[in-house]
């Protein structure tokens, strides 16, 4: 037994901050996880503060307590101690993101003629990875894909990711992903209700539809995206999660499926498109029922911006739709560049004549 740093967090979430904390190296991996009733509490490689946690969309109680060792192994620094010098040593990225079997480093410039050995040692010491990847063009365009070479490994870029008892196959090169919002997906999945239809707007290869799906067997989700790549595998993974009875796929327009297929069909609209969700409110209230409902809207947030005056402006443009909104909550997902965050408003809905209109329907 060793006394140490940890966090105490709901079992239920215990996947998600894992795997978060993981990416970070933050997980003391001599000490064994303990496992409390409906709790876990995970072990920290170092002092670290609640806000730092916030910051990372992981929420819990920092602890020290006793601990069980676990048999050790090289770590991942010790082994890049051995073919880096200490300057290259301290520019490593400390995080990175595992989906599936390939793992995905952002390095930066000055470890360009050293990223095919460092993807090597990535290669070597970490279990079950297959493929290292460099990031070496940012998320861009209207799919949100980014751009990506090998470091080491071979085969394709396609794998498939486990999160929440569901699976995912997809290739990083061709569609959006990122294991980064597993916690707000299960979040979510636990706010929905029997018998709820969910419109899933800018669904990509499907994580939040096929959660919810998997999770509330008597919802109907509708599924859309405009990247043909994200919706072959969004069909695929509904199929994969035995899901095709919940789960409907369309290929286009978010708001021209709106004004159409998805007409007034929703109770709950998710809106993950953060860079540009504010220009699909119109496309949200379409998809909604007559009567209204809830909204997940995606954001981002520069450091500096109030989250309260970000939704006075998002309120006043759904008022401008002819739409009475009320705030939920909000709260910060993750950080996704120095000083700008990705936000989540739930926001409820309802058009300002809601039972005049359904009762005229
Ligand atoms: C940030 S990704 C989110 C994907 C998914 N919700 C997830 O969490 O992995 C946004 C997705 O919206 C899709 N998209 C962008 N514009 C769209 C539009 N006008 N209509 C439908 N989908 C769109 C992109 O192809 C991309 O897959």
């Amino acid at each position: 037994m060793r006394i140490g740093r940890g966090i105490r967090v709901k079992k239920l979430l215990g996947e998600g901050v894992l795997r978060i904390l993981r990416t970070r190296n933050l997980v003391d991996k001599t000490l064994r996880i303990k496992r409390n009733g409906d709790f876990l509490v995970i072990p920290l490689t170092m002092e670290v503060q609640r806000e730092e946690l916030r910051k990372l969309g992981v929420e819990g109680d920092l602890v020290v307590e006793g601990f069980e060792e676990a048999t050790s192994t090289p770590s991942l620094f010790e082994n890049l101690r051995n073919v880096l010098s200490d300057d290259d040593l301290k520019i490593v990225p400390r995080s990175y993101d595992v989906i599936g079997d390939v793992c995905i480093l952002q390095l930066p410039k000055e470890l360009y003629d050293r990223r095919k050995i460092i993807g090597e040692v990535f290669l070597k010491t970490m279990k079950n990875i297959r493929m290292v990847l460099n990031k070496t063009e940012p998320l861009s365009g209207e799919y949100r894909v980014g751009g990506y070479e090998v470091l080491a490994g071979e085969g394709s870029m396609e794998t498939v990711y486990r999160e929440h008892g569901c699976i995912f196959k997809l290739d990083i090169s061709k569609v959006f992903f990122t294991p980064r919002l597993s916690a707000e997906r299960i979040r979510v999945a636990s706010l929905v209700k029997p018998g709820e239809v969910v419109c899933d707007l800018f669904a990509g290869i499907g994580p939040f539809s096929i959660i919810i799906a998997k999770k509330n067997p008597s919802v109907k989700v509708h599924a859309c995206d405009i990247n043909p790549y994200a919706y072959k595998y969004l069909v695929e993974n509904i199929r994969l999660n035995r899901v095709e009875d919940r789960v409907k796929a369309y290929l286009g327009d978010a708001r021209e499926l709106s004004e159409k297929s998805l007409k007034n069909v929703g109770d709950r609209i998710i809106m993950n498109l953060p860079m540009s969700s504010e220009m699909y409110l119109d496309a949200a209230k379409n998809a909604l029922k007559k009567r209204g409902g809830i909204v997940h809207l995606h954001v981002f947030l520069e450091k500096d911006t109030d989250p309260d005056e970000k939704y006075a402006r998002i309120s006043e443009s759904f008022r401008r739709l002819g739409c009475e909104t009320k705030l939920l909550s909000s709260r910060r997902i993750r950080e996704v560049a120095p000083f700008k965050y990705h936000w989540g408003f739930d926001i409820e809905v309802k058009p300002e004549n809601a039972e005049l209109q359904a009762s005229s329907s």
